[in-house]
């Protein structure tokens, strides 16, 4: 086996240390080790005991280019690298696929196999990249470890949703190969830069609580499409821009955040669990089981009504009158959550996209809603920009408390985001 070699065009080649953990995710550990080589950096892989019943040390050895380790008391081993000097070794640590049961050691420091003591002995930065059936990461039992294991500084890449090998269908998917090296990536460029809470800005480091950590954020986002037909819905202008941007803003101030998605056509962001849905009820679902949270904030341009019945069959012309559809109010997912009386979230922020009298329109909806925070923005059409600010890369926003009003200048989609963010932080903080 050829050992690893230093690419051409690069002095200093990083190193990633990938520990494999024994889920049904893991085969696709070798289509990620063989990304991370292309792009020129090197991977030394470290199974599980389980993460040989998934794929084999030949196969994970002949993509790393490298010995494959298993046994924590393995004499040859150790006489070519002590298993100390393995962990750290790597500029980055990689738990793929991390299962419920490695994060759970993980989150109590448990050290029984190689991959556990390697990640309880390493001073490096850790990306955990979960895979798991639906109601194992849904548990709270799982749920309590990734928050402790966020406080304690390690990233999560996913999961992602969709179909499982289990044939479920939710949140537990492992990431997808490109959104984990692209993690890895960002993660190893060592230039996150994070909100303070006086507004401020910090390099993360490698040490230190961010103003989120511990931290639980949910963000809706995009628009909601409402069916007609099995080929029409009503549907709107928003790109999902602005909300995926403040989820990501959240996610690199330490927050462990659940951003619930209408469709769009935006990838999904680093460091979040995203869960993509159509209609506003699914929305409204998939925020409850999110719950609870520290912060919610409602991004989403959910579509404020509903057709009364959807067609089986694609509605032909010259059956059925269209201006007849009728249409039923949809649930208000932000005066939902803003008027719980069981864990209601210590924040609760909402969007007021308007055509006139901005301000006005957006006190009024602070008071019905009952939320804490509206920011507020005019989404006017003009001849050159049809939807306005919708889909475009600035917005210029005024946010709008119990105190009074504060405008901000125009500002790109992501500082708005980031400067959002440190905004709840500080608000948190008091
Ligand atoms: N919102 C929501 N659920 C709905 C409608 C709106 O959660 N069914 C949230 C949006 O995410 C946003 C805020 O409520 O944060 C305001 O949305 P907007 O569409 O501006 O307000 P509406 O409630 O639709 O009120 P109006 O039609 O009077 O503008």
């Amino acid at each position: 086996m050829q050992p690893n070699s230093l690419q051409p065009n690069s002095l200093q080649p990083k190193r990633i240390l990938l520990i494999v953990g024994g889920g049904i995710a893991a085969y696709k550990v070798l289509d990620l080790c063989r990304l991370i080589r292309r792009k020129g950096l090197l991977v030394r892989a470290v199974m599980t005991k389980t993460a040989g019943e998934f794929v084999t040390p030949l196969s994970l050895g002949s993509v790393t280019g490298d010995k494959v380790y298993g046994e924590l008391f393995s004499l040859t081993d150790e006489a070519e690298m002590g298993h100390i000097e393995l962990s750290r070794d790597a500029d980055l640590v990689v738990v793929a696929p991390a299962t419920a049961n490695l994060l759970a050691k993980m989150a109590h420091g448990l050290a029984d196999d190689l991959a556990t003591t390697l990640l309880l002995a390493t001073d490096k930065k850790v990306l955990a990249a979960p895979a798991m059936n639906l109601r194992m990461w849904a548990h709270p039992a799982t749920r309590r470890n990734v928050e402790r294991l966020t406080a304690d500084g390690v990233t999560f890449i996913g999961p992602a949703s969709g179909s499982m090998a289990c044939g479920e269908f939710g949140v537990g998917r492992l990431a997808e190969p490109p959104a984990i090296l692209a993690a890895i990536e960002t993660m190893l460029s060592g230039d996150t830069l994070i909100p303070l809470p006086d507004g401020a800005w910090a390099d993360a480091g490698d040490s230190g609580r961010r103003p989120l950590s511990g931290r639980h954020v949910i963000v809706t986002s995009g628009p909601t499409h409402e069916p007609i037909d099995p080929v029409r819905y009503i549907a709107n202008r928003s790109s999902g821009k602005q909300g995926h941007a403040i989820a990501a803003a959240a996610a690199a101030a330490g927050a462990r955040v659940t951003l619930v998605s209408g469709p769009v056509a935006l990838p999904d962001p680093f460091g979040v669990t995203t869960v993509h849905v159509e209609t506003a009820r699914e929305m409204q679902d998939a925020v409850d089981r999110a719950m609870p949270c520290d912060i919610f904030i409602g991004a989403a341009a959910v579509a404020d009504w509903r057709t009364g019945d959807v067609a089986g069959q694609k509605l032909k012309k010259g059956h059925g009158n269209p201006s007849e559809l009728t249409l039923v109010e949809n649930p208000d997912i932000l005066a939902g959550v803003a008027r719980r009386t069981v864990a209601r979230p210590r924040l609760v922020v909402g969007f007021a996209a308007e055509t006139t009298d901005v301000l006005a329109h957006a006190k009024a909806k602070l008071a019905r809603k009952g939320c804490d925070l509206i920011v507020a923005n005019d989404v006017s059409t003009s001849g050159e920009t049809p939807g306005g600010v919708m889909g475009q890369a600035t917005n210029t926003v005024h946010l709008i408390d119990r105190d009074g009003i504060e405008s901000w200048p125009t500002m790109g989609k992501e500082a708005i985001a980031e400067r959002l963010v440190a905004r709840l932080a500080a608000m948190l903080a008091k």
